[in-house]
């Protein structure tokens, strides 16, 4: 089976592995983090252009702990959209805090400005923009509305390392911004995260957070957890920081082929293709097509997978949907149902792999099955 997505490890990767291991350094609870784990984020900062890189053990960890960092907590709101993984609730509901979800726009599958304006409240704290896929959401409307509301843009960049909004990377635009390096993401440090900011009292907040509220000995100064990234996984980053810009290259060529092979079905009204945005660059995390039939899209989607492809549906169901969000929606007043371009979405979207290790023939094989199928 081919996976809709898969690691790029290599010879360097071992090395440095290998290297962490023969010094016995496997993780430090220095207030700055091992020496990896600096290196690493170093490498991240000039790469975003940002002022402060703080690597941690996931994405979750690192949108709970921005929430954590802005003081967000119970009676407050955070709005996000439900189309996203999980974690990006379940880091609000972490903080004791109420997720409300907004709608998305079908073009790109990101957060809908005027449904968010629609949802904010007094409680409102913090918006999080989800840059679904790699797809960038509308960071300029989203920060104008922020601002003069006097609330906070956490950007849930998971997805979206190396994606351009206006020549800038994603991530770095809101308040804070959060990366994922699990195993499928465009870098990985098989489980990983990291959060970026240009704040100096935010990012001292947040070396504490990461670890318990430390910062000499046990001198818990405010709420903290263990979320510290191993050095072995900072040293698979470092490996993977150099060659970051060859995987997204790969990617756009392999989007490309994919474009190439199914325009005719875009031509023909069945299929609707990604596409980068005129202000951005998209790192082509995901191809993610919509089918004008939910019909098409399970044709397809069997197909494939007994072709060996390992096609997906991201979100099936989207997090509302999920039994315990289900379920405390019911128990509440909550308008969660009335997401009707998340539905749509949920029911006709199809995410086909495009990642470093997919061959041409791989390629060719998805289109010849679109092709076979419809
Ligand atoms: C949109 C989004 N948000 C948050 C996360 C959470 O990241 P992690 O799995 O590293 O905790 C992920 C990744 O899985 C994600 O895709």
């Amino acid at each position: 089976m081919i996976p809709i997505n898969k690691p790029w490890l290599d010879d360097d990767t071992k090395q440095e592995v290998l290297n962490v291991l023969a010094e016995n350094s496997l993780t430090s609870p220095a207030k700055n983090g091992g020496k990896r784990v600096q290196d690493f984020e170093s490498l991240l900062k000039s790469y975003l252009s940002v002022k402060h890189v703080i690597a941690v053990n996931s994405g979750t960890s690192a949108i709970h702990a921005s929430l954590l960092s802005l003081g967000i907590g119970p009676g407050d709101e955070v709005i996000l959209p439900s189309f996203t993984f999980v974690a990006t609730a379940n880091s609000v509901v972490a903080t004791g805090a109420k997720p409300v979800f907004a709608d998305i726009n079908i073009d790109d599958y990101t957060i809908d400005v005027d449904d968010v304006e629609k949802k904010i409240t007094d409680k409102t704290k913090a918006i999080i923009p989800v840059h679904l896929y790699g797809h960038t959401s509308n960071l300029n409307k989203l920060n104008a509305i922020a601002k003069a509301n006097s609330i906070n843009i956490v950007e849930d960049a998971c997805q979206s390392l190396g994606s351009l909004y206006n020549e800038k990377q994603t991530g770095t635009i809101g308040n804070l911004g959060c990366f994922s390096f699990y195993a499928s993401k465009v870098l990985t440090t098989g489980e990983g995260g990291a959060i970026v900011t240009d704040d100096d009292d935010i990012y001292e907040e947040l070396l504490m957070i990461r670890n318990h509220g430390m910062v000499n000995g046990y001198d818990t100064r405010v709420f903290g957890l263990n979320l510290r990234l191993p050095e072995l996984c900072a040293a698979i980053g470092i490996s993977q920081m150099r060659k970051l810009n060859q995987m997204l290259e790969i990617r756009k060529t392999n989007a490309e082929l994919l474009s190439e092979g199914l325009r005719g079905f875009e031509h023909k009204g069945i299929l609707k293709l990604p596409k980068e945005p005129e202000n951005g660059k998209f790192n082509w995390y995901l191809f993610t097509v919509g089918f004008k039939e939910n019909s098409h899209r399970e044709l397809i989607k069997n197909s494939l997978l007994k072709a060996g492809i390992g096609a997906t549906v991201y979100y099936d169901p989207p997090v509302h949907k999920t039994p315990y969000y289900d379920n405390k929606n019911k128990s509440s007043d909550s308008s969660a149902d009335l997401l009707p371009n998340t539905t749509w979405a949920w029911t006709h979207v199809l995410s086909l792999p495009v990642h470093p290790l997919m061959t041409t023939n791989d390629l060719n094989t998805i289109v010849k099955t679109f092709e076979n199928t419809l």
